[in-house]
């Protein structure tokens, strides 16, 4: 009896032990630092106390225009162990907007842990459009012409060069870009680790899509579900899109598994995603 007692104890012990929570890290969006994610944390902490958090505090503000591959090796550098620990339940990446792609960046190169990854109005498909950013960082020039900065060597030092996905100009986006094009594996120098980044991104399991038409500022507002322009400013789904139909970075294998949750919320601005209860009910609660 008494055995049969101290075992059943032991193993309701043991399991208290090791029902660990996963570590949430929240990656901030151009222009902005951690503070853009407290709110969030402190949805995370009502909701399941001591739940251990992360909210990067690198490249904010200004900082965040700063090249792209350039801020995800900084910043592997300071989450790597997070994301490589093989006695946590694993991660949750909550991503806004350019962060999004630093996220998609850092699946794509380590070896992670992460289980699902949350973005939330992200320009995972590119951006291009005269956004307010567009607007006071560049005052001469337009989405149209604004290629002739980006698409060149100097260009790929700015973060939103590194992600301009302008559809009129396929082969100098494939000739120039050093980021999107690389994770997309569209560029003209093929990336010799395609492979290694289709299997590191395929670690995921589940990939939360959230956008919406009020957004503002993601261009078009469907890049943050994988959509994008053609040369006819059409804009296309995810499954029409090349990188998808070739699988050339996971996309497809991960849809046939299940594994992506697309949401739509109209009437949000592009400012207020980590401001809005619903996006943490619908995105984030079901995946802590
Ligand atoms: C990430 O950081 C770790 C630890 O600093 C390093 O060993 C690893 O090479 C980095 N990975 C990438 C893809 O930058
Ligand atoms: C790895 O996970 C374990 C279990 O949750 C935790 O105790 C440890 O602190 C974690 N290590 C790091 C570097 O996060
Ligand atoms: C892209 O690069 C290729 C190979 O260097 C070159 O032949 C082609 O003209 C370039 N395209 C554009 C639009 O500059
Ligand atoms: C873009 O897509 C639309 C709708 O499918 C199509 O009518 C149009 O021809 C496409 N444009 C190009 C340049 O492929
Ligand atoms: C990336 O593109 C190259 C050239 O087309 C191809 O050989 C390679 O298999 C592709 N990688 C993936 C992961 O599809």
């Amino acid at each position: 009896m008494s055995a049969a007692y101290s075992a059943l104890l032991l193993f309701a012990l043991s399991g208290i032990v090791t029902d660990g929570y996963k570590h949430v890290i929240f990656m901030h969006g151009i222009l902005a630092g951690p503070s853009e994610f407290d709110y969030f944390n402190q949805l995370v902490q009502q909701y399941r106390p001591g739940t251990p958090t992360t909210q990067v505090n690198l490249y904010n503000k200004l900082d965040s225009l700063v090249n792209m591959w350039t801020q995800v090796e900084k910043i592997n550098g300071t989450i790597h162990s997070i994301l490589t620990n093989t006695s946590s339940e694993g991660t949750v990446l909550v991503c806004f907007s350019q962060g999004g792609l630093i996220c998609r960046a850092l699946l794509a190169t380590v070896q992670h842990n992460v289980q699902t990854f949350v973005s939330l109005s992200a320009p995972l498909a590119g951006q291009f459009g005269d956004s307010i950013y567009l607007r006071l960082l560049f005052p001469n020039y337009l989405k149209d012409n604004i290629y002739k900065l980006f698409y060149t060597n100097s260009g790929q030092d700015i973060s939103i060069g590194n992600y301009w996905n302008d559809p009129k100009q396929g082969e100098l986006f494939k000739n120039f870009s050093t980021f999107l094009a690389v994770l997309n594996n569209q560029s003209s120098v093929v990336n010799p680790k395609s492979h290694e980044f289709r299997d590191n991104f395929l670690r995921l399991k589940n990939l939360v899509l959230a956008g919406g038409p009020d957004d503002g500022v993601i261009t078009p507002w469907q890049a943050s579900h994988f959509g994008m322009y053609n040369a006819s400013e059409v804009v296309l789904p995810m499954e029409q899109q090349e990188w998808y139909l070739n699988d050339a970075f996971g996309l497809k294998t991960l849809n046939f598994q299940g594994g992506i949750h697309t949401y739509t919320f109209p009437g949000i601005q592009h400012r207020h995603w980590h401001a809005e209860q619903k996006v943490f009910e619908t995105c984030i609660k079901p995946w802590l």
